[in-house]
């Protein structure tokens, strides 16, 4: 008589689904957690450093903003004002302040590489690249 437990009785059918099931685990363990944990704490640096001036949500509206010539800009729109491409390492370097926002000269946005050296008291350099990075990361995600 058939049962219903054929279906996990027979290994023809069981075993190919447990692989794909397993195949699915491995996926999702090798490519997500290092990566949503780095953006989440690229979120909340960017929360704790950046939304006096860039807003709450990056878009650039916050008090200081008005008193602000030239602006924070619209981190939202870091990709469309540059053609739909969002340069990750362009962005890391205006971070840091090793490069300058383009079209500016002089800038009020802060030096963050100097920054986070004190505020956070971090020395060691890839631990402080890798965490602007990590904002870099979460900017990225808020692309409109
Ligand atoms: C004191 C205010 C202030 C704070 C705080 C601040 N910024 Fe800015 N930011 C600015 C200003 C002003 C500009 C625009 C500068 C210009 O146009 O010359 C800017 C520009 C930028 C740009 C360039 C955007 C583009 O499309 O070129 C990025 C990226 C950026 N800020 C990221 C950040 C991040 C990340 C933080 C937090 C770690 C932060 N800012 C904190 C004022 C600030």
């Amino acid at each position: 008589m058939k049962s219903s437990h054929q279906f996990w009785s027979s290994p023809g059918r069981f075993l190919p689904a447990a692989l794909f099931a397993v195949a699915l685990v491995a996926i999702a363990i090798s490519c997500s957690p290092e990566k949503k944990e780095g953006i989440a704490e690229g979120e909340e640096w960017f929360k704790s450093y950046c939304t006096t001036c860039h807003g709450e949500n990056g878009d650039g509206q916050s008090q200081m903003a008005s008193m602000m010539n030239p602006p924070p800009k619209n981190l939202r729109q870091i990709a469309q004002r540059r053609n739909g491409v969002f340069p990750d390492a362009e962005i890391s370097k205006i971070i840091a302040g090793v490069e300058k926002v383009p079209g500016h000269s002089t800038t009020d946005m802060p030096a963050w590489w100097e920054a986070f050296k004190k505020t956070e008291g971090i020395t060691d350099d890839k631990v402080l690249q890798s965490k602007i990075d990590h904002i870099t990361a979460y900017l990225k995600t808020i692309q409109e």
